[in-house]
């Protein structure tokens, strides 16, 4: 399908044939203020593959980039790195109308393809380690299990020495640039780290792990072709040490301070909290529920020491708004935290018990007993909140 757009020119042999989605702000919950892409690739050899594919509404955006370099119909493989459909979406239409010799995935990726799209179509499944021979080239296949699906995997062409590296090293960014050296480093690393708070810190073992087991590989990698946001091209070491710190979680002396409020004495509480945090050396960043999405506060949390989370009670429960952003939290599974609950009450003040007990499962070292408030908070329990804001200080700069 002829049409409007271009591939771009990644490789000796590669080009970017994806799509770019300007207007999403809502990627399953995650806010994607600046858009994404979908990348895609396609590898000019004797046997021409594509790797990847995008989100369905965007098949003929890609069909159209394919088509200005070749014919659509000469593609011999389709490799599936990754089956969540922002990659997979059309990847049933594509196969229909390109009819390729080989569908390839992980073992893990054929059931994920064959529960998402239940077709006949054969998808074959390559193990870790195993090549695929192109011609006059070859691909190599790396198992990537749970980063971050479980049928997740890496495709390596050693020709142009680059990783396609479906979710791994990507982030939600839409623009024009397809190369991070383009695009400035504050843009970088503030949507990389946000993608991998929010997409990837439940898996910072694996992601150790993977780290070092393509490293033992002895691959040459001088490109990392990600399947969101751009190519890294000229230093693809900033973006694996990036994935590296990040994957430590190591405890800074940043206190996110969440909280919802009904009247603003659990406002007031954060904020003598925060005032205690400062006067201990440390570092508070406040986030009231009612501006601040749950990834940004992901994000915020990935590189913090503690958390402390502040709810009213209604009607004997937490605050809807402080039961969403813990769960979310809980299932990011963020490592090496101290932490505390706060919040005004007006009779029965079960909040601050239930936050407790959710910041407990997520094996957060409560640093001090709950702090509650009946109605509005006096002078004395300010000094109480500033107090603990102090001792969480205290302890992660102590
Ligand atoms: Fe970009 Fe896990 O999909």
């Amino acid at each position: 399908m002829k049409g409007p757009y271009k591939a771009v020119r990644v490789s000796e042999h590669v080009y970017w044939v994806g799509a770019i989605d300007w207007g999403i702000r809502d990627f399953h919950g995650y806010s994607t203020e600046r858009g994404t892409t979908y990348n895609a690739y396609l590898v000019v050899a004797d046997k021409i593959a594509l790797i990847d594919t995008v989100k369905a509404p965007f098949k003929d955006e890609m069909l159209s980039r394919i088509a200005s370099v070749i014919d659509p119909q000469d593609i011999s493989i389709i490799v599936s790195n990754h089956s969540e459909m922002d990659h997979s979406g059309c990847l049933t239409d594509v196969i229909a109308e390109v009819n390729p010799e080989k569908v390839l995935a992980s073992t893990m990726g054929v059931k994920a393809l064959s529960a998402h799209f239940h077709t006949d179509r054969e998808i074959q499944a390559v193990g870790n380690g195993e090549n695929l021979n192109l011609g006059n080239m070859e691909l190599s296949f790396i198992e990537t299990r749970m980063l971050h699906w479980p049928d997740s995997m890496f495709t390596y062409l050693g020709k142009d020495e680059l990783l396609f590296s479906q979710d791994g090293f990507g982030m939600h960014l839409a623009t024009d640039e397809r190369f991070a050296d383009e695009i400035s480093d504050e843009i970088l690393e503030y949507e990389a780290v946000k993608y991998y708070a929010n997409i990837l810190m439940p898996f910072s073992t694996l992601v150790n792990n993977t780290v070092k087991k393509v490293g033992t590989l002895g691959l040459s990698i001088k490109i990392i072709a990600p399947d969101h946001g751009p190519i890294w091209r000229k230093d693809p070491g900033k973006i694996i040490d990036f994935y590296s710190n990040w994957a430590a979680q190591e405890p800074s002396n940043k206190v996110v301070i969440v909280y919802d409020t009904m009247w603003e004495s659990t406002a007031a509480m954060a904020n003598a909290i925060a005032e205690g945090v400062i006067a201990g050396g440390a570092h508070p960043k406040v986030m009231p529920l009612k501006s601040s999405h749950r990834s940004d506060i992901a994000t915020e949390v990935l590189l913090a020491g503690a958390l402390l989370v502040g709810s009213p009670t209604i009607n004997n429960n937490m605050f809807p708004t402080v039961a969403d952003i813990l769960t979310y939290l809980k299932g990011l599974k963020p490592r090496n935290l101290i932490g505390a609950a706060f919040g005004s009450y007006g009779w029965s003040g079960e909040a601050v018990g239930q936050v407790e007990e959710i910041l407990k499962a997520m094996k957060i070292d409560l640093i001090a007993e709950g702090n509650k408030v009946q109605y509005v908070p006096d002078t004395a329990a300010l000094k109480n909140c500033y107090n603990l804001g102090m001792a969480v200080a205290k302890k992660l700069t102590g």
